[in-house]
């Protein structure tokens, strides 16, 4: 008889995100503190159906097939437990916007990491899933332990820092969307000029100290974007006007988000940013 599982997808944004270098693989040596927030994508997984693996979305521009992150996720983890679930549906109710930096579909692979762990007994520690997420996706080994996480090397290395305070956001995703790939390379023609400061943000996260937080938020692909996108300097200004302590675009973008001082704050934001942005969320730390 099938059974099925059940886990929350959460978003993540990074607070700060550094690239440090281009590696011989390809990719870049990061340096991230990555939050996760309380937008999510509900996932299901079927174990046993006896049928071909199968997976649906209730978006329809979501890859419904092996390329999804979340079967590749499922696959990861079946050949490193040496378990066969003779037959898996993942189903994903999709509430995180694609293509906005807010690492959806990582959020739904690394789902499908702690629901076959918690389906077979916890064979895997959190980090040994962490580990294997690394061969889905550089966001995943982030989006399968959670929480306010320093992500170094390809994304791979973590190091968990305190727990925030409860912090609340307004996140905004324009229409546009960014390839990573493209951004990388661009990066790599460009002088960074402003980097994070890794050292302040991490006393201010030891410190719970919010303000401080905000003032430290930074992401390097930020300027990159904005000289091809300027209306980003129009969302982060109607930000500041209306009481942000701080914002940033979060990864790769498009989209931006602001840290508010309070739930009426951050209603007072979303009202102002709806009237050119369908896509606007306020969303607590998690
Ligand atoms: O690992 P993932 O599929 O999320 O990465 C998407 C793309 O982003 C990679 O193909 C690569 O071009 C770029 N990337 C990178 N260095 C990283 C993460 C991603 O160059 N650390």
């Amino acid at each position: 008889m099938s059974q099925t599982l059940r886990e929350g997808a959460f978003a993540k944004i990074n607070l700060t995100l550094d690239v440090l270098g281009k590696r011989p693989d390809g990719y870049h040596d990061l340096q991230s503190v990555m939050q996760t927030i309380s937008i999510r994508d509900d996932v299901e997984v079927e174990v046993g159906t006896g049928q071909p693996w199968t997976l649906s979305c209730d978006r329809e521009d979501v890859p419904q097939d092996g390329t999804n992150l979340a079967w590749k996720a499922a696959q990861v983890f079946c050949q490193a437990a040496k378990r066969d679930p003779e037959g898996l549906a993942i189903r994903i109710a999709k509430r995180i916007p694609t293509q906005a930096g807010l690492g959806g579909g990582s959020a739904d692979a690394g789902a499908v990491l702690r629901a076959l762990n918690r389906h077979y007994g916890y064979p895997f520690s959190v980090y040994a899933l962490a580990e294997m997420g690394a061969e889905v996706g550089s966001d995943v080994p982030f989006c399968a332990l959670g929480g306010t996480v320093l992500c170094q090397g390809r994304g791979e290395r973590l190091r968990k820092l305190p727990d925030l305070p409860e912090t609340l956001f307004v996140v905004c995703k324009p229409e546009f969307s960014v390839s990573t790939p493209a951004l990388y390379r661009r990066l790599d023609e460009t002088a960074i000029a402003q980097r994070p400061d890794h050292t302040a943000m991490e006393a201010a996260i030891v410190q719970g100290d919010i303000g401080a937080i905000a003032g430290q938020l930074c992401n390097v692909f930020e300027p990159v974007v904005t000289a091809d996108h300027l209306e980003l300097n129009y969302i982060k200004s109607l930000m500041n006007s209306y009481g942000a302590l701080g914002f940033a675009m979060t990864g790769s973008g498009s989209a931006v988000y602001a840290i508010v001082p309070s739930f009426e704050y951050g209603a007072v934001l979303c009202t102002m940013l709806k009237d050119n942005y369908p896509q606007v969320f306020i969303a607590k730390s998690v």
